[in-house]
């Protein structure tokens, strides 16, 4: 049976999930932004596309939040990006307005779907949207983690002149500057990272992947990062429709796994046709353990400014 996605916000990210889908076979995307006509537009752009692509599959563009209901899965990347200069928690206020308008309307029209939310800060607006759609925990998480690890996978592979793939590592806690690599479980071909690169290159690595978001927004002066943000939740959903019980790091809001409560963060978690099948709690280093505990506390006061 065919699966209805649709994505809140057709901004960069969203725009561009909805060509990643809609070019690689998804055919029932609701594509919806407040901006009048804007969805409406790059709906009309991606189809008339089609007969170049090769394709004859179909989107819609719209401002009408009636038109997602029933969905399976919805995106949430309604809100601000970052400006340069600005870190993802200061976009708290205006996007914790929209992410929870965009939740109450999740919750009326499509009450069964699996929600993934991108809007920053991620882990704060993942927190929201589980409260606010009152849907299991399981259906409600954040794309953060997998893409925080392809940014250190992809700076390690280019720093060493070896292929991504040989690279393997997590990146759990908070989507900003708290983010935790975890070093203990970074290996190269089957090694530890360790053994391959010094403390220092290592540690320079970890500093350019923690502010790998604010370098891009620098340099592109207006909007922050999309190519690889719709990459991870593009994963994600064929994870989700495909039920491959594939592990990414995603942010969900924990219920005593890694003896926290009440806080969304980034945790290793198997994704299939239910949303979150499995939190996986992995053995963490003292070091680790501490950063991840530090990292919790700084997304539980972004919270309690909720
Ligand atoms: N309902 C629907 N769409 C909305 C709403 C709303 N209530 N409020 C804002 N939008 C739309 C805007 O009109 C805009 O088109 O959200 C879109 C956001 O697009 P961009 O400004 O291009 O931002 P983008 O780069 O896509 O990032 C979106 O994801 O990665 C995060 O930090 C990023 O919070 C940001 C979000």
């Amino acid at each position: 049976m065919t699966k209805k996605i649709s994505i809140i916000g057709a901004g960069a990210v969203g725009a561009t999930l909805a060509q990643r889908l809609l070019e690689s076979g998804a055919s029932d995307i609701v594509l919806l932004d407040i901006a009048k006509n804007m969805a409406v537009g790059k709906a009309l752009d991606l189809l008339d596309a089609s007969p170049i692509v090769g394709h004859e599959r179909t989107i819609l563009g719209t401002d009408d939040y009636k038109e997602i209901k029933s969905s399976d899965i919805v995106v949430i990347t309604a809100g601000f990006a970052r400006k340069p200069g600005m870190t993802r928690e200061d976009l708290i206020a205006k996007n914790a307005w929209i992410v929870k308008g965009v939740s109450e309307n999740i919750k009326r029209y499509s009450p069964d779907s699996i929600v993934i939310v991108v809007t920053n800060p991620l882990d704060t607006m993942t927190y929201l949207a589980y409260k606010t759609t009152g849907f299991k925990r399981e259906r409600v998480f954040g794309m953060a983690g997998l893409l925080d690890a392809s940014r250190f996978i992809y700076l390690i592979a280019a720093e060493l002149k070896i292929p991504r793939s040989a690279v393997q590592t997590y990146m759990l806690g908070s989507h900003g500057d708290t983010m935790v690599p975890i070093l203990s479980k970074t290996y190269v071909s089957g090694k530890p990272i360790s053994g391959i690169m010094t403390k220092e290159k290592l540690g320079a690595i970890v500093k350019r992947t923690c502010e790998r978001g604010a370098e891009i927004v620098g340099l592109l002066g207006s909007g922050s990062a999309y190519y690889s943000p719709s990459a991870a939740v593009f994963k994600m959903i064929n994870a989700a429709l495909e039920d491959t019980k594939e592990a990414f790091v995603a942010s969900v809001c924990l219920e005593g796994e890694y003896g926290l409560k009440d806080v969304a963060i980034g945790v290793p978690c198997k994704i299939g046709r239910n949303g979150i099948e499995e939190i996986i709690e992995l053995e963490l280093s003292e070091e680790e353990e501490a950063a991840f505990r530090k990292s919790a506390k700084v997304i539980k006061s972004s919270i309690d400014i909720l």
